[in-house]
């Protein structure tokens, strides 16, 4: 699956990536992708260890993106128009300071949601809602500004002990930053149960 993250990251002309290695077979990655050449991109490694979240390891990549504009792919996520477009969406509009994707799905309470208010602005991200407040899910592709470090050096561990980016996005929302959303077009897949790898096998031989 990561393979088709590289593809889409090379296509949408992103040639600086780190990978952020958790504690499962990590040398297994490193030996994979080596630094990068054989995927057409420079690839840097920083180590988390331990999982404690993906706002966490984005915290831990701090110092590779220095002050440039960036781009999150969860690497278990398969995005079938890929993320060209919103890359240069991300790109050409300066004045946002993140900018989430959404896709509207059967089960939101597996995944971050997003609620609105009555004029369509995107008011509260929530995190594995047991009531979701709509089916619009976040996927696993995120672009931030370095605006984002500052929100998750003041996150506490969750229920699931784990550092939420999906509440470090809510502290740009409440301080007033300006967060976007954008509509995923065709299938997105969140592979994290086995029945979500065969259903993601299904859809790429498709
Ligand atoms: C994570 C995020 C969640 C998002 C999902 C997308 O969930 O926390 O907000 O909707 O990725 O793949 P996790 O995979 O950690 O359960």
């Amino acid at each position: 699956i990561s393979q088709y993250v590289l593809e889409d990251i090379r296509a949408s002309r992103i040639s600086d990536v780190a990978i952020v290695l958790g504690n499962v077979h990590a040398e297994r990655v490193r030996e994979h992708y080596g630094d990068g050449s054989n995927f057409g991109v420079r690839i840097t490694y920083v180590e988390q260890g331990e999982p404690r979240g993906i706002a966490h390891a984005i915290g831990l990549c701090s110092e590779f993106i220095g002050n440039e504009r960036f781009v999150v792919y969860l690497g278990d996520n398969l995005l079938k128009g890929g993320m060209k477009k919103f890359v240069q969406r991300f790109d050409s509009e300066e004045s946002l300071d993140a900018l989430v994707l959404l896709t509207a799905v059967k089960e939101p309470q597996r995944f971050g949601v997003a609620r609105f208010d009555e004029k369509g602005t995107l008011v509260e991200l929530i995190e594995k809602p047991k009531v979701p407040p709509s089916n619009y899910a976040i996927a696993g592709v995120y672009f931030f500004t370095p605006l984002i470090f500052d929100a998750i050096k003041r996150l506490k561990p969750s229920w699931r002990g784990e550092l939420e980016i999906t509440e470090a996005i809510q502290i740009l929302l409440n301080e007033g930053n300006n967060v976007a959303y954008d509509f995923i077009e065709g299938w997105w897949k969140d592979t994290g149960s086995a029945e979500d790898i065969i259903e993601a096998n299904r859809l790429v031989l498709d």
